[in-house]
């Protein structure tokens, strides 16, 4: 049974229009790939909350598109508990659930098979049609990358991709991985240009939306005090840490041993974080030059030290250990992770950005699966004062050193309890000069005291309303490639076996040598979790 929805007969339980002029009142959302695991975790609690907001109003129709037969009543079945678990959403009485739901639908699709768009137009039109539609569509492609081109020439073929005189509009959203390296990303993209055109593409990386993200910008540009720092004359390093506690859940060990850490977080998360923490500010507030600014970071970068590529990128591969107190078997006794498996599950690269601000300072990136806690973090570490006027003595048992000043430290933690803080020296109390670290912190927790928006709210919203500020434009993410990609040869063409690192350490050893060589370390990030306890 399927049931319309318009603006007259739908009952609303979710918020008045937010009052901020960007609620969305004409387009339609097609979700391909509507089994799978993301569309069931990320985006229909996503476009639940957008709805309960009021961002979304009761007439927008969601069509789910996958190639098991259901009915719609059984596809909006499957996502109740997904939504009902989410933190962010309170309590889901039957009634909003059902106010909401209403306008979900279901449509069989062999996605691979092209020639049969045209049943999946019809009953779009008829949808749109019903609720006063005027034929706007986002098309989300949670699919597996095999089927991104399929399912582009499926409804390029139905007539579904408007000209560009044509007063509706398409988007279509492409998950991750857009590509394996830089050839097959670049044919992909000249392949999906001859049916759509870039501004209709959005390339999705949901760490842009993650609210801690977006405020990098914010505070680097929005104050004055900080950002005359951020450069090669103050700035000593830089670390960017994207660290998970989780393995191979979710039966993600297929996906995951195609790809890697480099491909499926460096590449993209953690390069876009750099991008923010290094690029020029823009000149206008605008999805042009910011993706401009970060594209001239991207060409800029270059590799954190002279001779061969194992010196500045490291691999490693967890192996059996403990996580928060949890047994974790190593990577190769994962499901679907074949026994001499080399992937990665962790890399660290010294990166350069060859440009006047930062020619010089090292970047520290680093990334893995099995880590001590998931933690995100950007720690800008300023050099010393040129003089040490001040010491401390430290004890620890019997060894005690005598400390200096300990470093200004600026760091941006992305999640979780997300912050910024800066640590400074001070005097500790008493009849001497002696030093003391401490910390000035800003908590979102204690400031705004309501929960952040979830990373995928805001990006669908942007696309609904066709802002790419957010999503990573063609040339950036062939920059990227074009950086990631020669590592990724060398370490295939030699055959090199990623490091061995217990499952609940900080990765293995060649990435501490990486900082340690330079008289550096690695930061160990405060684990919020046990503050808090
Ligand atoms: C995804 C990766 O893009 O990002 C996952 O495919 C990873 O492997 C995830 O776990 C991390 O995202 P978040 O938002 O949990 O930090």
């Amino acid at each position: 049974m399927s049931i319309s929805v318009n603006k007259q007969t739908a009952h609303s339980f979710h918020a008045q229009s937010p009052g901020d002029g960007l609620e969305i009142t004409d387009a339609s959302i097609l979700i391909f790939g509507a089994s799978g695991d993301l569309t069931s975790r990320k985006l229909i609690p996503a476009l639940y909350l957008l709805w309960k907001e009021g961002y979304l109003a009761d007439n927008i129709p969601i069509i789910g598109v996958a190639r098991r037969p259901k009915t719609d009543e059984e596809f909006r079945n499957e996502f109740k508990d997904d939504v009902r678990h989410l933190s962010r959403s309170g309590p889901v009485s039957d009634e909003q659930w059902e106010a909401f739901s209403r306008r979900m639908f279901y449509q069989r699709l062999d996605i691979s098979d092209v020639d049969s768009y045209a049943e999946l137009k019809r009953t779009t039109e008829q949808r749109e049609q019903e609720a006063g539609l005027t034929g706007n569509r986002l098309v989300y492609l949670a699919t597996t990358p095999e089927l991104f081109l399929p399912a582009v020439e499926g409804i390029h073929k139905a007539g579904m991709v408007p000209s560009r005189d044509a007063k509706n509009w398409l988007r279509v959203v492409f998950e991750k991985p857009f590509g394996h390296d830089l050839a097959s990303a670049q044919e992909l993209d000249q392949q999906l240009t001859r049916m759509l055109r870039e501004e209709q593409i959005y390339r999705i990386d949901h760490y842009l939306g993650k609210e801690t993200v977006q405020n990098i910008l914010l505070f680097r540009f929005g104050n004055s005090i900080f950002e005359p720092l951020l450069n090669r004359n103050h700035v000593d390093h830089v670390q960017i840490t994207v660290a998970e506690s989780q393995g191979m859940e979710h039966g993600r060990g297929g996906y995951y041993d195609r790809s890697g850490a480099m491909r499926d977080v460096m590449q993209n998360h953690l390069l876009q974080l750099l991008c923010l923490v290094a690029m020029e500010p823009p000149a206008l507030f605008r999805a042009k030059d910011i993706r401009d600014e970060k594209l001239k970071v991207l060409e800029a970068l270059a590799p954190g030290q002279p001779g061969s590529i194992g010196e500045w990128a490291v691999s490693g591969q967890y192996a059996a250990g403990e996580v928060d107190g949890t047994a974790a078997i190593a990577y190769r006794d994962e499901e679907r992770i074949p026994k001499d498996s080399r992937r990665e599950t962790f890399v660290a690269m010294e990166v350069g950005i060859d440009n006047w601000r930062w020619a010089g300072v090292p970047f520290y990136l680093r990334t893995g699966k099995r880590l001590p806690q998931r933690v995100t973090e950007i720690a800008v570490q300023f050099k010393l004062p040129p003089l040490n006027l001040f010491t401390t003595v430290e004890c620890e048992g019997d060894i005690c050193d005598l400390v200096g000043a300990q470093p200004n430290t600026l760091i941006f933690r992305i999640q979780p309890r997300e912050s910024i803080s800066l640590s400074f020296s001070t005097k500790r109390p008493g009849m001497q000069y002696q030093i003391h670290p401490v910390r000035m912190d800003f908590a979102y927790e204690s400031t705004f005291q309501k929960d952040l928006p979830e990373a995928y709210e805001r990006l669908l919203l942007d696309v609904l309303r066709g802002d790419s500020t957010l999503f990573t434009r063609s040339d950036e993410l062939e920059a990227a490639w074009k950086f990631v990609t020669p590592v990724l040869e060398y370490w295939e063409r030699n055959k090199i076996e990623p490091q061995a690192y217990g499952a609940g350490t900080w990765g293995p050893k060649r990435a501490d040598e990486l900082l340690t060589h330079h008289g550096r370390k690695w930061r160990v990030p405060q684990d919020e979790r046990k503050k808090g306890e």
